[in-house]
């Protein structure tokens, strides 16, 4: 009996210590609850701006470097790199008279690298990933190819340059972008690799989201620039399937995942924010991708060391990386989707600001994602909190390297990464075009 009582003592004990550790390893849920702090300065931007400008147009070739990282093999022009990039130059300009030269010398680079033959794949280079510069050609060493993101952003940032710009332009324009969505049309289905340039699939998200803006804005721009109304018409019609498909790629629970065999990835905001058409198709403030917002803050939260110290230390902010599971450079937090994650909450705050209204239900888990009620101000703030958290590991000055290193905090990967600072100087624009609506005693 007495034997008995000392070893449930024992036991109770062992117990009682095993839950005291449990709790002292068991995740602290992150929180983005903040009130507005604009994260860059109006000096930082412009050294953001200089270092993002620097890798545009190499060497007159018109080409973008991902960045100039030797080292890491990263001196080179993919083709998403470049059409995200000089997207970005035009929309967070104030001057598109000054950018001309650099989008002209790219719209160059566009139509030399669809007549480039392409040894990879006996055809042309439509859909080849990545480019020696400065001479053009698709790179022939292993990759994983094809990747068939590149038509649809190609043609979405071909498009939006030609309608700032004259009738001659436009006509240069068409003759590429129809290409690329007559490719898209025949091709839209067909296997390739993912952004992240890891697995195949036929159906990713973010190829299929992004090509559907690029097949919408074509038929209205075959029709307005070309008079074209059978392509029109065959573009809007893949569209409007690829959108009837689209609905697929959500859970029961109410998430976007971005293919069958890779579910969780933040690859999902960066298109929700580059595919967006303001048409009520995943808007911000939609459950669909609210729901995915908070499902990854979860996912990162729990995954990374640094998250969960900054959580502990009642700090706000979470570091967004590419998949849980991620083992590139040891999977750490990406810069550019930190900055897509805090966009897409500056876009929902513009949304709201703009008089968006969101179902109780949605509501309710973007409460708990802000930690406080949703209003501009706290969605701001929430964009804010995962900003200055990547500031905060900046110590190079504004250059950012691709990653921010899980366990230290230190600067990983390639130096210098174009599509970082495409992503900062696009999440800023967004913030700075809401903080403008809203009253300055509101915002810090
Ligand atoms: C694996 C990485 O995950 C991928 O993103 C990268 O492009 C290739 N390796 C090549 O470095
Ligand atoms: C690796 C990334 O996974 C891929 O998306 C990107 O295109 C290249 N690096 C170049 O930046």
């Amino acid at each position: 009996m007495r034997s008995y009582q000392l070893v449930g003592a024992a036991a109770l004990l062992v117990k009682a210590a095993s839950v005291a550790q449990g709790l002292a390893d068991s995740p602290v849920d992150c929180s983005l609850k903040s009130a507005p702090k604009r994260p860059f300065s109006d000096a930082d931007v412009a050294n953001i701006r200089k270092y993002f400008e620097a890798n545009l147009d190499v060497q007159g070739s018109g080409m973008v470097v991902a960045s100039p990282d030797h080292a890491l093999h990263y001196d080179y022009a993919w083709t998403r790199d470049g059409a995200l990039c000089m997207h970005a130059l035009q929309l967070t300009t104030k001057n598109l008279t000054a950018i001309e030269g650099k989008m002209d010398s790219w719209m160059s680079w566009v139509e030399r690298s669809l007549d480039e033959p392409d040894p990879n794949a006996g055809t042309i280079a439509l859909n080849e990933p990545k480019f020696t510069i400065p001479d053009g050609k698709p790179y022939t060493g292993p990759w994983c190819r094809p990747q068939n993101d590149g038509p649809g952003l190609r043609a979405i940032t071909l498009m939006a340059y030609a309608h700032t710009r004259k009738e001659a332009v436009r006509q240069r324009a068409w003759t590429v972008v129809e290409r690329e969505l007559d490719w898209i049309v025949a091709n839209y289905t067909s296997n390739g690799c993912d952004l992240w340039e890891e697995v195949q699939s036929n159906d990713f998200f973010w190829v299929r989201y992004t090509m559907r803006k690029a097949l919408y804005q074509g038929s209205v721009f075959a029709e307005t620039i070309a008079n074209d109304i059978r392509r029109a018409a065959s573009y809007k019609k893949k569209a409007d399937e690829i959108t009837q498909n689209l609905s697929r790629h959500i859970t029961n629970d109410g998430w976007v995942f971005e293919s069958e065999n890779r579910k969780v990835d933040t690859a999902v905001i960066e298109a929700f924010n580059v595919g967006d058409m303001d048409d009520g198709m995943f808007a911000p403030l939609s459950h669909e991708v609210v729901r995915t917002l908070a499902e990854l803050s979860r996912a990162f939260c729990g995954a990374f060391q640094l998250n969960q110290e900054t959580a502990k230390a009642d700090m706000p902010g979470v570091l967004f990386g590419r998949y849980p599971g991620d083992s590139y450079f040891g999977g750490n937090p990406w810069i550019l989707l930190s900055a897509s994650a805090a966009t897409l909450l500056y876009r929902q705050a513009k949304a709201l600001s703009n008089g968006a209204t969101i179902e109780p239900a949605t509501e309710t888990v973007l409460e708990g994602l802000l930690g406080q009620k949703v209003a501009v101000s706290s969605l701001l703030g929430g964009g804010d909190a995962i900003l200055n958290l990547v500031r905060k590991y900046l110590t190079n000055g504004m250059h950012m390297n691709e990653q921010i290193d899980r366990k230290s905090g230190e600067l990983r990967s390639a130096t210098d990464l174009t599509w970082n600072y495409a992503n900062v100087l696009k999440a800023m624009h967004v913030r700075d075009s809401v903080s403008d609506l809203i009253p300055a005693t509101v915002v810090v």
